[in-house]
């Protein structure tokens, strides 16, 4: 049942027979913390206790891996659940970690901060500079290149392949966080990305209900590793969340292409406006990563910031005065947000090498009418 090539119709069936006892044709939301053995060691189909498995993780888990074209997929908790779960796995006292020099600041701060203090090094790098990333990599140490892309917020595009080959090269697994694009764009482990990683808050949820992150691994026995580490750390996505995330999927596709035509048009507006010193939006043909995003891409995705020319003071009052976007952190979803990294999701990364320009905006354009979205934009913007 679970065999189609189609992305869409994965999206709405793989991991998602109809339940066997009832013939539901929605993945049922099992609460049940623990299940009936039949005799000591008796399990029914490998259900234990809920932490270890639950039949609704295991249809998102399916479907996760079917869409990014992995072997397994895990859920957990939040984006960063699965980011130290996956860290804390691969890594160990001595080893060290080259992260893009522009990634979501909560990343950087659980590298920088938390990680750090069990003795794993980090060192950030400009993964479009593939000699940089060769002076950054410590060979025999470095175990991780992070790579988010396109990043959050400054929209930057590394080339996945070209990058996993100097990774490989140093015998260092790359990571890539495929948030912003989601697997219906960009599926990393096609590329030679060995873990892909999601905030399934933000698309894969798609309707700001939901907290929740997702691992997708293509190798068997670093498989073996996360499903040891989420059972043994324990940050695991909670059955409501996994049942959420698994019918913001189904939608997907339609979402993903509604979001990037009105992000398009948005793009186009705001090119043409005189507050506005820069558009980042790798859809745009002067984009610099705009190339390497049309060839490892299938489009660019709802994701853009942009400078004001007046500084700070009117990037902060352009984001009060918008009434559509809401005012709001997170990403992803159906509503337009509109937000200002400096002070709220990258105020984590202030002073470091991945502290972002304080003129920016950022806004994640939802699936509203595009005409609304415009004339907002506009009225906060003159
Ligand atoms: C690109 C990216 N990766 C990871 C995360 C962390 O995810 P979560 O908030 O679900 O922990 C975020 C959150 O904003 C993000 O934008």
């Amino acid at each position: 049942m679970t065999e189609f090539s189609g992305f869409d119709t994965r999206a709405i069936h793989a991991g998602q027979d109809p339940d066997p006892a009832t013939g539901a044709v929605v993945v049922p939301l099992h609460l049940a913390t623990t299940f009936k053995q039949d005799g000591v060691g008796g399990l029914r189909n490998g259900y234990e206790y809920a932490r270890s498995a639950n039949p609704t993780r295991d249809a998102l888990q399916e479907l996760l891996a079917s869409l990014e074209e992995g072997t397994a997929g895990l859920a957990f908790a939040s984006g960063l659940a699965a980011e130290d779960t996956l860290l804390r796995t691969v890594c160990e006292p001595g080893s060290h970690v080259v992260l893009g020099g522009d990634a979501y600041g909560g990343t950087f701060r659980l590298i920088s901060k938390v990680v750090s203090r069990w003795g794993v090094e980090h060192t950030p790098a400009d993964l479009n500079d593939p000699d940089a990333l060769r002076a950054a990599i410590r060979p025999g140490s470095t175990r991780v290149v992070w790579c988010e892309t396109p990043t959050n917020p400054l929209l930057n595009v590394a080339d996945i392949a070209l990058t996993a080959e100097v990774a490989h090269e140093a015998g260092a697994l790359l990571v890539v966080d495929n948030t912003f694009a989601s697997p219906y764009l960009q599926r990393p482990l096609t590329l030679g990305a060995d873990v892909v990683v999601h905030s399934t808050t933000k698309y894969l949820g798609g309707h700001s209900d939901v907290v929740g992150g997702a691992l997708v691994v293509r190798d068997e026995e670093l498989a073996a590793q996360l499903v040891f580490s989420q059972n043994a750390m324990g940050a695991v996505s909670g059955p409501l969340s996994d049942w959420l995330v698994l019918r913001g999927i189904k939608t997907l596709g339609v979402r993903m292409d509604r979001h990037q035509a009105n992000a398009e048009r948005i793009a186009e507006f705001l090119l043409g406006h005189d507050a506005v010193s820069a558009v980042l939006y790798p859809g745009l043909p002067d984009h610099p990563g705009h190339d390497i995003a049309a060839k490892q891409m299938s489009g660019f995705g709802g994701m853009l910031s942009f400078r004001l020319a007046a500084g700070e003071e009117a990037a902060l009052r352009v984001c009060e005065r918008a009434r559509l976007f809401t005012l709001a952190e997170s990403l992803g979803g159906v509503e337009s947000l509109i937000e200002h990294p400096h002070r709220m999701t990258h105020a984590s990364a202030a002073g470091s090498p991945l502290e972002v320009p304080a003129d920016l905006v950022r806004l994640s354009v939802g699936i509203e009418d595009v005409d609304d979205l415009l004339a907002d934009l506009a009225q906060a913007l003159g």
